[in-house]
């Protein structure tokens, strides 16, 4: 149950809910959106994109390509579902312009860096910047490597920190790289470019992170190889990967539907998990291998999840995306150990497990998680205190989590940071606390979940 309190718009009231029932559909997977809509800036001609995600971050890459010269039309589908369509007839990349004015990404850390590896290519300068909490995200991840493949880049702070100038070349030069951090939005900054350079790109990664702009390319006809590294011959493991693409390839226009995000679905999995009396069903949910590792988690701790998956599932030829409705009953969760390997796999569902993992009986860790300091807000210390603020043991020793489920939930005022995943954790919480929870700050959650309370005003009763 939830009540926007009027007299100050910028909190959220959040009370217990006594059962948890609902079909839900989910906004359009961000990450995909993101890609989409830049895929289609690069290729000559049409493309139509539905079930887009209709959140901030999705709009400010619309905008984004606009500036770049694409003509974005955005129609929306369903405002009960969070999606748009979108219809982008773009010159091709060799028709992009220089942008007239600074780009402005918002909040959102995957425009910024996914579009300085396009615009690494394009032999104009642009200005790439965004809110206060985009300022403070680093970028020396990005610059360090496009440097390498020839294009000129410049950030604040010794070249850390965005506002981000790029000064694109052409043709850059092919690079082999390992990324410093697993990162899907250096790797695909670096792939991006990669179409653009004299020769082979190959990025190598530890942790395989999501290959959403590897599928995306393949299914646009560019020609992208993932090889499986040996533990033994990288020492980095054995998740370790290598992804290469050979420059020169053009990227074909298509039609798209976006599947729904799982890391929304991530929300009502845990919230119908770990309350009492939960059954609810979510349709059309990506179910990416390299994005699915949320349901697999909860699984591990004892959750009820079905999978279906959709008749029209299209992962069989390795491109594109398989979708599955799922549907989560309440259970009895188990503690879970999670390594760096899982939390890069689930970087974005971390804070809401934090929350699952104070509902299971015994003490959860999670290891190797520095990553997250660097999202919308620095994500360890604002789940550690939003929980420990609704009474869950939860200690941090530098990069690690520990939590000590079990303790009853009481609500508290718990500040978001204005960091969606945070307000829409700490919002779930409330449906289960004893008494009200406010949350500060949710607005938020509408960088990638538009409407969000509006559907737990629905679900819980
Ligand atoms: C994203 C990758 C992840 C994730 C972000 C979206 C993407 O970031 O946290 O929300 O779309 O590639 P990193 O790859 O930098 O960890």
């Amino acid at each position: 149950m939830m009540t926007a309190d009027p007299s100050a718009p910028d909190v959220a009231v959040v009370r217990p809910a006594a059962r948890l029932r609902g079909v839900l559909r989910l906004p359009g997977d961000k990450s995909i959106s993101h890609r989409a809509l830049m895929l289609a800036t690069l290729a000559a001609g049409e493309s139509r994109i539905a079930g887009a995600g209709d959140g901030a971050d999705v709009r400010s890459t619309a905008g984004i390509c606009a500036a770049l010269g694409a003509q974005v039309e955005r129609v929306t589908d369903d405002e009960t579902a969070a999606t748009v369509s979108y219809r982008v007839v773009s010159p091709g990349v060799d028709g992009l312009r220089e942008p007239a004015a600074d780009l402005d990404c918002g909040n959102s850390g995957t425009s910024l860096r996914l579009l300085a590896g396009i615009l690494a290519g394009l032999p104009f300068r642009s200005v790439l910047g965004g809110d206060d909490s985009l300022r403070r995200r680093p970028v020396a991840r990005i610059i360090e490597p496009l440097r390498a493949m020839g294009a000129t880049l410049h950030a604040r702070s010794d070249d850390s920190l965005p506002p981000l100038t790029v000064i694109g070349r052409q043709p850059l030069h092919a690079i082999d790289r390992w990324t410093p951090v697993p990162s899907a939005q250096v790797k695909s900054a670096i792939l991006l470019a990669g179409l653009r350079a004299d020769g082979t790109t190959t990025v190598r990664e530890a942790v395989a992170t999501r290959d959403h702009t590897e599928r995306m390319l393949r299914a646009r006809g560019v020609a992208v190889r993932t090889e499986r590294l040996e533990g033994g011959e990288t020492g980095a493991g054995d998740g370790a990967v290598a992804v290469s693409v050979d420059g020169g390839q053009s990227v074909a226009a298509v039609d798209e539907r976006i599947p729904g995000d799982v890391s929304a679905a991530a929300f009502w999995l845990v919230a119908g998990s770990i309350h009492r009396d939960a059954d609810l069903t979510l349709h059309g949910v990506g179910m990416n291998p390299t994005r699915r590792a949320v349901v697999d988690i909860l699984r591990a701790m004892g959750a009820w999840i079905e999978e279906s998956p959709d008749a029209t599932e299209r992962a069989a030829d390795g491109v594109g995306e398989p979708v599955a409705d799922l549907r989560v009953r309440s259970a009895d969760l188990r503690p879970i150990e999670l390594g760096p390997a899982e939390v890069a796999a689930a970087i974005d569902e971390i804070p809401i497990l934090c929350l699952a993992a104070a509902a299971a009986g015994g003490t959860s860790t999670i290891r190797g998680a520095g990553e997250l300091r660097h999202k919308e807000s620095d994500r360890i210390r604002g789940t550690a205190d939003g929980l420990r603020a609704l009474g869950v043991d939860i200690s941090v020793d530098g990069d690690d989590l520990s939590i000590r489920g079990g303790s009853p939930l009481r609500g508290a005022v718990v500040d978001s940071l204005d960091d969606h995943r945070l307000a829409m954790t700490f919002a779930i919480a409330g449906l289960l606390a004893s008494g009200e929870t406010t949350v500060l700050r949710p607005g938020s959650a509408s960088i990638s979940y538009p409407g969000f309370f509006d559907v737990l005003g629905r679900v819980g009763s």
